[in-house]
């Protein structure tokens, strides 16, 4: 899809359908207002005849446009002014785009980030709309044998008003466009079956997606090399499976010192969890194909970040493997010496995430980085604690899980902390080694969290349990992409930060 600015009068401007905001208190913007008067008040007619109320998240299209430029005006609601909120102006604009995409046009005109909205500049809108414009005509249609019917549009101008910087105009599109796309490979990637997406398909994603690019290194660590290390808790995982485990990690150079300390994400790829021995029942078990969403996201961000270049530092690691039970495969009682010394006795093997991120996690240590984020779809338990809302924030630092938070508010993928106290930490106490691998019932969240600040001693870390916003059951089923826009978000807020304290 192509996008492009447009600076010029609305009203002059040639497309298959203009999109306008309309409050439901009755007022237009700049764009609708001149466009209404390019078509004798056609729009004024219909609003004050109360055809379209202007509710928050309907639309309403007029196939003919006489005396416009657009051929077709689509209105979109945007509820009351006063109560527009930057959730509520998603929603909006979703439902503009969904719009579209059954119209089956070749391009369209989005006015969209005119609306007046409290807090957030037209630049945080015209990002946004780039981002959904993206996001909402992706399909995935790998595995259809039929082609679709469906004709998404080709090219979408945005409005970008003459007297608004044009330099920060094309900076908030390509931003938009690269998050946008960055996303969608993180929902091609989850949605991938597990006997396409394996650890092998990861690495090679990891490669390809960075291999022209002198700013990036990858270095992927097989199952030998994890044994020289000492990775036995990752590579126990794995054991259950024919399909071999990896270590991921993809180093970025963006800073201008190419020693400055990095900032580093870690995402559990396990490709599926069957809950190995501990098998999980059969119901639903298909979406366990989604158990590598926290990897998808790590290489979302990344294919956001060639696409941006933020001049800092940065290292992309992934967890990979399958959770299989066989006659090779961890089972209940087995103790595994992690890379970190430490000792764990794996009582369930479903509890698999923690035990390939144990290591990862103290393999980050050798890159001295400034902050680790792990991002994980580790327990059932944070869907009954947060719904589908909000992924799980913990964290050992206060500084780190604000500037988290923040990110996902602004990024509009937003993260609520739980509580990571000493007190759940006996939990974990086993009787035969270091620890154990599961915590009990309560707070199942916080314990797995637990297990895992055991072995980030050494840094500034947190994790992210998307256990219950990496993707949608149900007639949507499919992975959601999230939480790449909060990372991308933090990333560039350390960029900020990095520039702003040189
Ligand atoms: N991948 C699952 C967590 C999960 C379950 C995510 C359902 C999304 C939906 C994880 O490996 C797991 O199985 N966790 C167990 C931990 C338990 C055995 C302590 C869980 O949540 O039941
Ligand atoms: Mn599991
Ligand atoms: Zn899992």
């Amino acid at each position: 899809m192509n996008f492009k600015l447009v600076t010029n009068s609305p009203a002059l401007t040639e497309t298959a359908c203009v999109v306008l905001p309309v409050m439901q208190e009755g007022s237009l913007t700049f764009s609708g207002q001149a466009i209404d008067k390019s078509t004798e008040s056609l729009i004024g007619q219909i609003l004050d005849r109360g055809d379209f109320k202007a509710t928050l998240g309907k639309t309403f299209l007029l196939p003919f446009a006489p005396g416009a430029e657009a051929q077709r005006i689509l209105l979109v609601g945007m509820g009351k002014e006063a109560e527009l909120t930057p959730s509520k102006f998603r929603k909006a604009c979703k439902a503009a785009y969904d719009q579209l995409a059954q119209l089956n046009l070749h391009d369209s005109f989005i006015t969209l980030a005119d609306t007046p909205l409290q807090g957030r500049d037209a630049a945080w809108k015209l990002r946004l709309l780039a981002e959904m414009a993206e996001t909402s005509f992706y399909r995935f249609t790998e595995f259809k044998s039929k082609e679709s019917e469906d004709n998404l549009p080709e090219e979408i101008l945005f409005y970008w008003p003459e007297n608004q910087d044009s330099a920060e105009g094309e900076k908030a599109l390509q931003t938009g466009q690269a998050l946008g796309q960055g996303k969608n490979l993180a929902r091609t990637l989850g949605n991938r079956p597990g006997n396409v997406c394996t650890p092998i398909h990861l690495a090679e994603t990891a490669q390809e997606l960075v291999a022209k690019d002198s700013a990036f290194s990858t270095q992927i660590l097989d199952e030998k090399e994890m044994q020289e290390l000492g990775m036995n808790s990752l590579l126990a995982v794995g054991k259950g499976s024919d399909q071999p485990p990896r270590l991921i990690v993809v180093e970025y150079k963006g800073a201008k010192d190419p020693e400055e300390a990095p900032h580093l994400l870690l995402g559990k790829g396990i490709t599926f969890d069957s809950g190995g021995i501990s098998l999980k029942p059969g119901e639903g078990m298909d979406e366990m194909k989604f158990d590598m969403c926290g990897a998808a996201s790590v290489l979302g961000t990344l294919e956001a970040v060639r696409q941006i270049k933020p001049k800092i530092n940065l290292v992309f690691m992934i967890a990979a493997a399958e959770n299989m039970p066989s006659s090779n495969a961890n089972k209940p009682g087995d103790i595994y010496t992690t890379l970190s010394g430490k000792t764990v006795e794996v009582l369930n093997t479903d509890a698999e995430g923690r035990l390939v991120l144990c290591d990862a996690l103290t393999y980050a240590e050798r890159y001295q980085p400034q902050s680790v984020v792990d991002i994980a779809t580790l327990t059932g338990a944070c869907i009954i604690a947060l719904g589908h809302q909000a992924t799980g924030l913990l964290s050992n630092d206060e500084e780190l899980a604000k500037e988290l938070l923040e990110a996902g508010i602004n990024a509009e993928d937003r993260a609520w902390q739980l509580p990571l106290w000493e007190e759940y930490q006996e939990q974990l106490d086993s009787n035969f080694a270091d620890m154990q691998n599961i915590g009990g019932r309560p707070a199942g969240t916080i314990t797995a969290a637990c297990f895992l600040s055991r072995f980030a001693e050494n840094f500034r870390w947190a994790h992210l349990d998307i256990a219950g916003t990496a993707w949608h059951s149900g007639k949507l089923k499919g992975a959601t992409g999230r939480p790449v826009g909060l990372l991308l978000q933090y990333l560039l807020d350390q960029e900020t930060k990095a520039a702003t304290s040189e």
